[in-house]
């Protein structure tokens, strides 16, 4: 069995979404760099190992790293989750795990990577966002695109609502993904694209809240 391994930060919702989701692997570990993270406790209920490596003890950026693969590297992953993990990695690390680390960014990428993305969201009145499964490469959030789910953006919209609706699909995307990988479906070709074997109703079947918004929208009515 194909083995995972999940670096988080903080509650774990993803690493929830995954867990339960049933995908034929074995989550080897969670690694957290934030000591307490809620995703930990989630991590030790399932009977999944979950170690902390808190980045703050560490001198640099690159110690840091070293450690934080030599710890992957002893639970032998087939590939390694990013599950809000808040940290900015080095490319000798991205490198390291070239093909096989995986990143959910709550965007519509290329669009707003980095912080704060639903707040940044909705002061550009963009009418569509959601969020995107990607291959992590050593510029931040614009690896290549795995998989993306949309959501309509309302006229009542707060950051917190639009977050709540785009983490649904984040749940939703990231086990999907995850599967594929696992499936050996879904490869990163040398020069940089995503080839997914046998996409079918699965893929296309993630438009379709977009072409719900824009019914809703163009019949001017407020989409609930
Ligand atoms: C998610 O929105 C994820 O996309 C982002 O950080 C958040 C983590 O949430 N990278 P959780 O810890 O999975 O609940």
């Amino acid at each position: 069995m194909k083995r995972i391994v999940v670096l988080v930060s903080g509650r774990g919702s993803n690493l929830a979404a995954l867990l339960d989701a049933g995908i034929p692997a074995q989550f080897a570990a969670v690694i957290s760099n934030r000591p307490g993270a809620g995703a930990l406790a989630l991590a030790a209920s399932r009977k999944v190992p979950a170690i902390t490596l808190d980045h703050a003890t560490f001198s640099d950026r690159e110690s840091f790293d070293a450690a934080l693969a030599a710890e992957i590297d002893r639970h032998a992953p087939d590939i390694v989750l990013l599950a809000g993990f808040m940290r900015v990695l080095t490319g000798a690390f991205v490198n390291r795990y070239h093909g096989r680390l995986i990143n959910i960014h709550p965007s519509l990428l290329p669009a707003f990577p980095g912080l704060d993305t639903h707040q940044r969201a909705l002061a550009a009145g963009v009418k569509i966002h959601g969020c995107t499964v990607h291959f992590v490469t050593p510029e931040l959030d614009h690896g290549p695109i795995i998989v993306q789910a949309a959501v309509a953006v309302r006229d009542d919209d707060d950051a917190t609502t639009l977050a709540a609706r785009v983490l649904q699909q984040e749940h939703r995307i990231y086990p999907m993904a995850v599967r594929w990988l696992m499936e050996d479906r879904l490869q990163l070709t040398d020069d940089g694209r995503v080839h997914l074997r046998d996409a079918g109703a699965e893929s296309s079947a993630l438009v379709g809240n977009i072409k719900f918004a824009v019914c809703e929208k163009s019949l001017g009515r407020r989409s609930h």
